[in-house]
């Protein structure tokens, strides 16, 4: 069997993940084409190996060390492919950058995906939990995807009722866990641009601006703004973003909430659920701007778990649980986790 080029063993994944880590892989494989992939399947000791997609490790909690193969998505390019009466198709390497990629729609006239600026990560990631921020979510903009199948050794295309797109959710969580790597995405954006100006956050923001026919540009532009002044920047604070989810509850616990916490934070979800606000649920319970050890929770926004230098694994997921464990006897609700534990 012919080596496997490029591969790398005892790597140190510190730079690999935004929480910043310090778990090591057995091996590390950058792969720039499908070929890297078959590649994988036809060596007997890689394809025995446990698999880890990688792509800006953005999502992802490294609890120890990771003994199996990273499978480091690398792939570049950006085209235009054609288009539907009424949409442009775009399609992208996994390996580029998401926000990297909403920069180059908006140099290239294109708008669509301005309310998913500064989302940090790779194109081939954000299917997986179907990305979502400021009232928008991937599936709004997707078109369709193609997959590596590590059972079977083909090529996959996915519409977007294949991906089975929920809140944070996909068919990537589930069935096809494990075993399809994300190779390119394509993407559907609107010929007649409209803005999207739902989320009431990003609304105030635009009329502060003075903005009464915002451009996908602005939007973008205010978007950044709000997630500068709310998020803190991985390359200065280790964080993966919001560590939880927001929990997804019945009218009827809803109710019962609020009538004991007025101030209690709920979106309708025209379903008749709710989802309530964790960073909220986590704040009362006073965890904002706390720590244990080196692992704690930021002082802006009480969902986002941060690094504040050297903390493990275990450090993080301790002070997880420990949050969990309050908000649920406080308001009997459990937080399920948003990142990937590997
Ligand atoms: P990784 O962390 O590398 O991987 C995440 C998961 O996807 C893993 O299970 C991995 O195996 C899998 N995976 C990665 N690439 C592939 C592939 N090509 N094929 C198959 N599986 C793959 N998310 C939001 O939805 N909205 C936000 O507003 C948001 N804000 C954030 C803000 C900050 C500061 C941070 C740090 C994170 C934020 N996130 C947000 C989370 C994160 O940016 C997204 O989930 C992003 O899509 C992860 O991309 P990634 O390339 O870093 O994925
Ligand atoms: N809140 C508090 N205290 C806090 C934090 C929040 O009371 O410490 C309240 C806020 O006042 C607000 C509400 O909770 O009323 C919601 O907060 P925010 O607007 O910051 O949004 P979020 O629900 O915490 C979600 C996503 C983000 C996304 C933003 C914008 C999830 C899990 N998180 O955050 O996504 O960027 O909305 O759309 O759905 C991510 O997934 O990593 C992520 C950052």
């Amino acid at each position: 069997m012919a080596p496997v080029p490029h591969l790398q063993t005892g790597v140190s994944l510190r730079s690999f993940n935004t929480m910043g880590i310090d778990a090591h892989a057995h091996a590390l494989l950058p792969v720039h084409t499908v070929d890297d992939l078959h590649a994988v399947r036809a060596d007997p000791t890689l394809n025995a190996l446990p698999r880890l997609v990688l792509g800006g490790g953005s999502n992802l909690l490294f609890t120890g060390d990771f003994d199996g193969l990273v499978l480091h998505m690398r792939g570049a390019g950006i085209d235009i492919v054609g288009e539907t009466g009424d949409a442009v198709l775009l399609r992208a390497a996994a390996g580029e950058s998401w926000h990297g990629l909403v920069m180059w729609t908006l140099a290239h006239g294109l708008g669509g995906m301005e309310n998913l600026s500064l989302i940090p990560g790779s194109v081939g990631a954000s299917p997986i939990q179907n990305i979502g921020a400021y009232g928008s979510e991937l599936k709004d903009c997707f078109h369709q995807l193609s997959a590596f199948d590590f059972e079977t050794g083909e090529v996959l295309h996915l519409d977007r009722a294949a991906c089975e797109f929920g809140y944070r959710d996909s068919i990537f969580k589930h069935r096809l866990r494990d075993r399809a790597v994300i190779l390119d995405v394509t993407f559907a954006l609107p010929k007649q641009w409209q803005p999207n100006l739902r989320y009431s956050e990003l609304a105030k923001e635009i009329a502060a601006r003075g903005l009464s026919a915002p451009s996908a540009a602005d939007i973008s532009q205010a978007v950044i703004a709000i997630r500068q002044r709310k998020l803190p920047d991985p390359a200065l604070l280790g964080n993966a973003g919001s560590f939880f989810k927001n929990p997804v509850v019945p009218a009827a616990q809803r109710d019962a909430l609020l009538a004991r916490h007025p101030t209690l934070v709920t979106y309708a979800q025209g379903d008749g659920s709710y989802k309530l606000a964790a960073g909220w649920l986590i704040d009362q319970c006073g965890w904002k701007g706390r720590a244990m050890g080196a692992a704690g929770v930021y002082e802006k926004q009480a969902l986002v778990l941060v690094n504040r230098g050297g903390a493990s694994g275990a450090e993080m997921l301790a002070l997880a649980q420990a949050i969990q464990r309050d908000v649920e006897g406080s308001f009997g609700v459990r937080l399920e986790p948003e990142p990937v534990f590997v």
